[in-house]
């Protein structure tokens, strides 16, 4: 089976083609390389010890995305070719409509127009908003809260339009929780561009010293330390799902939609606290105040994932401190040695 892996270079879009490679898929990867570099290919190459066919190319250029599909004939399509910074889509929302689902609708429709029926995209836990209840299953109700969070939602209301008049297509939408840590070989892990808007990074970037203290964003949530609950999950678990993901649609099951979480959701003192152990001494840190936008707490029932495609997490926080500061050690310019 040959997949396109569109976004392939990227930080999610590495470690599935590691899977996929071990899983004894055939891959192919296109990039356009806005968020990513090349070098991280060649070493999921080495990781894997295989040659990856790669297309520098825009998903939203249906010509250059055309000559691929009819060069490669793919039996499946894995979409990780988004932009997902919040902040930034806050300030060019054009960008982030424009690049997130021109993606998904160029993919469309040349999946329709050459026949690759499998179709797997990367959604996200954003789509449920502010949850009312936890954990979240797959039913909750939708919302958005961000430009970014509202590319997701549009792009799920169009795979389910599109599979309405599609029938014979198999399609899942997979709802990442949030995906940290690395490979344990050191060799791809995520590699932000200029500071880090996300947790994990700004820790493991304060822990060598390339930023003085992590700001921890707010103290008074109603959680069991008054700071912000989230379902961290290992980058490699979250890639074995899509492994799982595109077994489930080799059974022609049609449009399926999982959480990819843990379960568990662990506070931004009890992350601080994993990594103080990994990295061997204590990360500063400020209470600063809220950051805009964000929630209490969110983590996923992953239940659904768990009866269907056979999903369950393997890592446990430990493990993924472990292997993102690993990563960081190794690699403290990320790609950029
Ligand atoms: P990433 O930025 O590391 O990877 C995305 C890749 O897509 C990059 O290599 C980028 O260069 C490429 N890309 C972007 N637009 C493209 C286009 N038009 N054509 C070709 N390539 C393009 O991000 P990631 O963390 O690996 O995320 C992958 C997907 O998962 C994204 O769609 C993201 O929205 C989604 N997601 C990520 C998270 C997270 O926390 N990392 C959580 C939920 C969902
Ligand atoms: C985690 C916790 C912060 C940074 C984001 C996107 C989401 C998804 C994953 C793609 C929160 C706290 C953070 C810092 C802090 N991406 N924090 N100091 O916000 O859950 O999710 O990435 O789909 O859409 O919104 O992840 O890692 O930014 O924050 O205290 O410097 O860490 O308040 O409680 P988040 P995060």
């Amino acid at each position: 089976m040959k997949i396109l892996v569109a976004g392939g270079a990227g930080y999610i879009g590495t470690h599935t083609c590691v899977e996929l490679i071990q899983a004894k898929y055939d891959v192919v990867v296109v990039d356009n390389l806005s968020n990513s570099k090349y070098d991280a290919v060649k070493r999921v190459e080495k990781i894997t010890n295989t040659k990856i066919k790669f297309y520098q190319a825009d998903c939203c250029d249906y010509k250059a995305m055309e000559e691929i599909f009819i060069e490669e004939k793919f039996d499946g399509i894995i979409h990780f070719a988004g932009l997902k910074c919040v902040p930034e889509s806050v300030k060019v929302p054009l960008s982030y409509y424009n690049n997130n689902i021109n993606s998904t609708l160029v993919l469309l429709e040349l999946a329709r127009k050459y026949n690759v029926r499998n179709f797997v995209f990367s959604s996200s836990a954003t789509v449920y908003g502010n949850p009312k209840t936890l954990p979240l299953i797959e039913d909750c109700p939708l919302s958005a809260t961000n430009p970014y969070g509202r590319t997701k939602l549009f792009i799920e209301y169009i795979l389910e339009d599109f599979y309405n008049c599609n029938k014979d297509f198999n399609i899942a939408i997979l709802r990442y929780f949030n995906p940290i840590g690395a490979h344990p070989s050191g060799l791809i892990g995520e590699d932000p561009n200029g500071i880090p808007n996300n947790l994990v990074p700004y820790v493991t970037q304060v822990a060598i010293n390339k930023l003085p203290y992590l700001k921890v964003n707010g103290n008074d949530y109603p959680t069991k330390d008054g700071t912000g609950i989230r379902d961290y999950i290992h980058v490699c678990d979250l890639a074995r799902g899509h492994v799982l993901a595109l077994n489930k649609l080799s059974t022609n099951c049609g449009l399926v939609i999982y959480n990819l979480g843990t379960g568990l959701g662990y506070s931004v003192l009890e992350i601080i606290e994993a990594f103080n152990k990994v990295v061997g001494h204590p990360i500063p840190y400020k209470i600063v105040e809220r950051r805009p936008g964000d929630i209490a707490a969110c983590y996923a029932d992953p239940t659904k994932a768990y009866k269907e495609i056979g999903f369950k997490a393997i890592y446990n926080l430990d493990d993924m401190a472990r292997d993102a500061w690993n990563w960081q050690k190794n690699n403290p310019n990320g790609y950029n040695q």
